[in-house]
């Protein structure tokens, strides 16, 4: 399974990078609105930290526009994979980019048949929204089953399973156990997945009783 981090935040980015478990950046338009950086500059930067993908998103409605912003942000890294909404519009995009060799990644997708038709179209990735179904009462992580299942149906849908709007670690373990490929978790969330109680516990038994015997091992 494929870890990548949700921010445009570069500090963070370098730091998750370091841990060498990092396989991607996704971003949208609010990340880089909160970020405070142009886009290009950005996303040039994160390309320069991180080799795997590199999501960015346009920000045009129209097919026209979205398949020029699209070429536009592609030019900035091999690594970098355009990211569009899922309309018609951005699904036609997801056909052109595809086809020219560009990695997409089709967000804002929240039902299973918007699923299909993004693995038609081609995409890279799809981006289920799990956090943002849960907040209106709907089964987040059940909808992840369901495509995960249904792409598993057809050779030809080689389609990823990026898990998205993920708000917990919960989520993470849950998209695991269910087979999907990449999940894009917040800065936050992947440094809560190393944490347990009796881990830190633990340790801090063992260093106390080590500390008693008066060893070091570089020393033997
Ligand atoms: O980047 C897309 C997605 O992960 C957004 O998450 O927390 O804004 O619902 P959230």
């Amino acid at each position: 399974m494929k870890f990548f981090v949700d921010t445009a935040d570069l500090a963070e980015i370098r730091d998750l990078a370091q841990t060498g478990l990092l396989d991607g950046v996704t971003t949208n338009p609010s990340l880089i609105a909160k970020s405070g950086a142009k886009i290009l500059d950005v996303i040039a930067e994160i390309c320069s930290v991180v080799d795997g993908p590199v999501s960015a998103e346009v920000a045009a409605t129209d097919y026209d526009t979205m398949l020029k912003e699209g070429r536009h942000l592609a030019k900035i890294a091999p690594n970098v994979t355009v990211k569009v909404p899922l309309t018609v519009d951005g699904l036609k995009t997801c056909k052109a980019l595809s086809a020219e060799g560009t990695m997409v990644n089709v967000t804002l997708c929240f039902s299973a048949s918007q699923a299909i038709l993004a693995a038609k179209a081609g995409a890279t990735f799809i981006s289920p929204f799990v956090g943002r179904l849960d907040d209106i009462g709907q089964d987040g992580m059940g909808l992840i089953d369901e495509i995960v299942q249904i792409y598993n149906q057809y050779d030809a849908f080689t389609t990823e399973v990026l898990v998205a709007s993920i708000r917990h670690p919960i989520h993470l373990v849950e998209s695991a156990k269910m087979g999907a490929h990449v999940a894009t978790l917040p800065p936050n969330v992947i440094r809560q997945l190393y944490n347990h109680p009796l881990t830190d516990k633990g340790l801090s038994g063992f260093l106390k009783d080590w500390a008693a015997t008066g060893q070091s091992i570089l020393d033997q």
